[in-house]
């Protein structure tokens, strides 16, 4: 079968569902978790629709996986009370909790959290369209990121268990929560880049109002009793509905404190600017990127390929960290393109459960007629699609487009294409890129291919400071979560990594007092009886 006919036959019916891929069942979502109670909506829903099509007799149809309820501002406008309620000014129960009776909690969540593995798994992948492999490692790498959190706040509390003494001056200084913190997550990592701010900013006292993603809602649905079980009411409190209805209130109600959302900046800065206190909002956020891969004439050829199909394709190029242009010498550049071309050819596409399946179908339903677009504009200015195939669609499949020669005329040259196109752009200067990333509103990562020493080092000193993240030989990528991961210009603020997201959801707060015998006695009364959670010497193992 050549690859136009196999394109055609990428979907099956039904009955040709392997079983231990298929749901139990339709999930039919009709509760939201509202001040510690599961609330059940009898108003509108939204139907899901997996971008896995079924082989019918109409012809390809997505399949109907679910519904989840579309709430109105009223329910979110409940929510935001119920965690402003359970924040208290800082005196509710979980803000002034101590932190290893919060940890406690956040184990005990876990643990449930872990009974649900198998059903979310499926839900990520029929959600979204990840590979089943895929979806158990985001499951598993979320996992790790809970308990790598509670070790790093095991021991950010061990190095504040203690008393500063400076200038006459005894202190102890701790982090303190924010208040109440509105979470928004993206679809392409609907579980995990959730998680990398929920769990921080739950586990840090804040108490939180959750907003999941667009694509990837159902996924969550199985987790809510998990969520009531395990805190204390009010704490977490989901919200439904659409974003641009149910959001603004919350925003312009000022209450919000903390605005922590993985997504594009044009939502990020609006929703801002609804805040009436623009200094107390603090925001947390991963936003757009284009990121670049530079290879020079010294670079290993073989591993450039390699890593540029990794980076621009790995989960159909639906990362935010993906390598979104690629320039390469133009000495270079044929040899580059035809092994470019070689390597994508051999990847597998198809279904999420087959195994070693890379390119399956994309989860939003504009985007195959987004990418045509842009791969039309590129051609109109001069651009070929170098591979074969490149840019077939097959309804919500599209199969990878090779651009090249790409320039600056060419809309893909700038935006943000989060799909599978490889803008391919060469250079005869190292400053062309350079310029490129300077001239650039993202500024998350770069990838430089050489191996000239010289060579690398005079990149390295000006993209640093233009970018986040240098990776050498590599294509660019968040992990490993340990390492700080933020980005310049429109492509974050603030900084997530296991122990950088603590800090974000929290402030530092001090209890001083002048170093004298009376007040040596007072705060020894204080920690000897256990008086406050705040001031104390607990160490926690
Ligand atoms: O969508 C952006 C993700 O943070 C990327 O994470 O580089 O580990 O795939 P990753």
């Amino acid at each position: 079968m050549n690859l136009k006919n196999q394109l055609e036959n990428i979907f099956v019916s039904e009955d040709q569902i392997p079983d231990q891929y298929k749901l139990p069942s339709e999930i039919h979502q009709r509760e939201y978790l509202s001040n510690g109670e599961l609330l059940t909506w009898n108003g509108d829903v939204h139907a899901v629709y997996s971008p896995i099509c079924i082989k019918t007799e109409r012809g390809l149809e997505r399949k109907l996986i679910g519904t989840y309820p579309v709430c109105t501002e009223n329910e979110a406008m409940d929510a935001l009370q119920a965690a402003v309620y359970a924040y208290d000014n800082g005196r509710g129960e979980w803000p002034t909790m101590s932190v290893a009776d919060r940890i406690k909690c956040v184990e005990n969540f876990t643990h449930s959290m872990l009974q649900q593995k198998d059903i979310v798994v499926k839900l990520i992948m029929w959600e979204i369209g990840k590979s089943y492999s895929d979806s158990v490692k985001e499951f598993d790498r979320t996992v790790e990121y809970i308990y790598a959190t509670i070790d790093a706040l095991k021991d950010l509390d061990r190095q504040s268990s203690g008393f500063e003494h400076e200038q006459g001056i005894i202190a102890q200084i701790r982090r303190s929560p924010l208040g109440v913190v509105l979470c928004m997550g993206p679809f392409n990592y609907p579980l995990n880049e959730t998680f990398t701010t929920l769990i921080p900013a739950i586990i840090m006292g804040n108490t939180l109002l959750f907003k999941p993603p667009k694509h990837g809602t159902l996924l969550h649905y199985p987790l809510l009793k998990a969520f009531q079980e395990s805190f204390p009411k009010g704490v977490v409190n989901t919200i439904y509905g659409r974003g641009h209805a149910i959001v603004p209130a919350l925003m312009k109600s000022g209450k919000v404190n903390v605005l922590t959302l993985i997504g594009s900046s044009k939502v990020a800065n609006e929703l801002k600017k609804l805040h009436p206190k623009v200094n107390r909002l603090r925001a947390i956020l991963g936003l757009d990127a284009k990121n670049a891969a530079i290879i020079t004439a010294n670079a290993d050829l073989k591993l450039a390929v390699q890593e540029t199909v990794l980076g621009s394709l790995s989960f159909n190029g639906q990362r935010c960290t993906a390598l979104k242009i690629i320039f390469v010498h133009k000495s270079i550049a044929d040899a580059f393109i035809q092994h470019l071309n070689e390597a994508v050819a051999q990847l597998k596409f198809g279904m999420p459960w087959e195994a070693g399946v890379t390119l399956t179908p994309l989860p939003e339903p504009h985007k195959p007629g987004y990418l045509k677009e842009l791969i039309e504009d590129a051609q109109a200015h001069g651009a070929k699609v170098i591979n074969e195939n490149g840019g077939a669609t097959a309804a919500s499949f599209v199969y990878p487009a090779i651009l090249y020669p790409v320039n600056e005329k060419m809309k893909v040259y700038r935006e943000e294409q989060f799909g599978p196109v490889i803008p391919v752009v060469s250079f005869e200067e190292l400053d062309t890129p350079i310029d490129y990333i300077i001239d650039s509103t993202h500024g998350q990562q770069v990838s430089i291919f050489s191996n000239d020493s010289e060579e690398v080092a005079a990149a390295i000193d000006p993209l640093v400071n233009q970018v986040s993240r240098v990776n050498i030989n590599c294509q660019c990528q968040r992990g490993p979560d340990v390492f700080p991961f933020t980005g310049r210009k429109d492509s974050a603020e603030g900084t997530l990594s296991v122990v950088d997201a603590l800090r974000s959801f929290s402030i530092r707060s001090l209890v001083a007092t002048k170093n004298n015998e009376s007040n040596k006695r007072l705060l020894n009364d204080i920690v000897h009886g256990h008086h406050s959670n705040f001031l104390s010497t607990k160490y926690i193992f």
